[in-house]
């Protein structure tokens, strides 16, 4: 489970980059400003948040913690932030709804037959969903050796060595049988077969025109997730999306992808103000996200952090998560110089070699 969670594709080159990509971006705090009371709230997909970082989707949450998704999601209303439920999720739209007052957005991977992630979309309306986001980095998953070798996840076959980790691991192991877990089941209304499964991933043939149909059918936010190049993101914008969300998967998918926090000045030249841009993908800090937003995201969203937590002690575990991250924020507001999200910009950043901007000098600093 922790290569699972923690593992990238192949070589892992997309999610070392990641990481090393947030240590080059460097900003210029000012001094002598009156930093006594820091907001580190924000708007982003049609809602009123407590900070700008949204938790992702994450398939298969329930393999971590028998608190699973709505451990996830109520700790996610207690921050007032982005819950985020995934397909291939071991919960439902109706469980979260039921028990979760943060602002929700349900992300959907579109199977060949089309229906079926429409009526997981007017299921997650009917439960308080206000956002939707497509992923679409995945028309076959990437190659995630160390977890594949692990068994991971199901139906991968797991080796004795797993059995044995699993064994030495009896709390996690009653939890586990006791609460039973199953992936996908908001696709279906029974606990899928392994055929079933295979058969509902993702399509191989989406397009653009798939979300030209879905803005047909949902007239709130919409995010397209694992969007790097820039030309699909202004043909994502034409064809109805609302807000891009930058992501190269937690470099879990194509090795080859750059960082998304790397890719993100092209991104706002190129969608400008017709798209929210939000940013995934190595964020391990608070002042990461101070990083992003001063190059121009609306917003941040994280999937490991909040999983460490959520393995770690459930629900409490994902709050004392966030409630790091939020402190990391609000003392780097005070760092920085800012009181206000909307203050932070690219003024700030650091013109080093490492970074390519274009304007004078003099236009940078304050
Ligand atoms: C265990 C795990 C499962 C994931 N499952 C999904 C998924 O089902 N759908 C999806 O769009 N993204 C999925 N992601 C990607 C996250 O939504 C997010 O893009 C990524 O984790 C961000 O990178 P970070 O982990 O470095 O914060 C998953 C990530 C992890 C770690």
């Amino acid at each position: 489970m922790f290569e699972y969670l923690s593992g990238g594709a192949e070589d892992e080159r997309a999610l070392h980059n990641n990481r090393a990509a947030y240590s080059r971006v460097q900003l210029i705090p000012n001094t002598l400003r009156d930093v006594s009371h820091v907001d580190t709230s924000t708007h982003v997909l049609g809602s009123d948040i407590g900070m700008p970082l949204l938790l992702g989707p994450v398939g298969f949450a329930g393999l971590f913690h028998h608190e699973r998704e709505p451990g996830v999601a109520v700790a996610a209303g207690k921050y007032k932030t982005f819950y985020s439920l995934a397909t291939w999720g071991s919960s439902t739209p109706e469980e979260i709804g039921a028990v979760s007052t943060a602002p929700k957005m349900m992300q959907l991977y579109i199977p060949s037959d089309r229906e079926r992630a429409y009526a997981l979309v007017d299921r997650a309306k009917a439960a308080g969903f206000t956002a939707l986001c497509v992923t679409v980095d995945t028309p076959v998953q990437g190659s995630r050796e160390k977890a594949w070798r692990m068994g991971m996840p199901p139906p991968a076959k797991m080796p004795i060595s797993s059995y044995l980790s699993i064994l030495g691991h009896p709390r996690w192991l009653f939890n586990f049988l006791r609460s039973r877990p199953t992936p996908g089941v908001s696709l279906f209304d029974h606990p899928p077969s392994e055929r079933e499964m295979m058969a509902a991933g993702p399509a191989t043939d989406l397009t653009f025109e798939d979300i030209t149909r879905l803005r047909e059918r949902w007239d709130g936010p919409l995010a397209i997730k694992g969007v790097l190049a820039t030309a699909d993101a202004r043909l994502a914008v034409e064809h109805g999306a609302s807000a891009i969300i930058l992501s190269n998967h937690g470099g879990r998918q194509f090795d080859a992808a750059p960082a998304p926090i790397d890719l993100l000045p092209g991104m706002v030249d190129a969608v400008g103000d017709r798209a929210e841009i939000i940013v995934d993908s190595g964020i391990r800090r608070g002042v990461d996200v101070l990083r992003a937003i001063a190059l121009g995201a609306t917003a941040c969203m994280i999937g490991r952090p909040y999983l460490y937590g959520l393995a770690a002690g459930g629900q409490l575990g994902v709050e004392r998560a966030l409630q790091i991250l939020k402190g990391e924020l609000e003392r780097n507001m005070a760092l920085l110089g800012v009181t206000r999200i909307a203050d932070v910009d690219g003024r700030f950043l650091h013109p080093g070699r490492d970074i390519v901007d274009k304007r004078k000098p003099d236009e940078l600093y304050r």
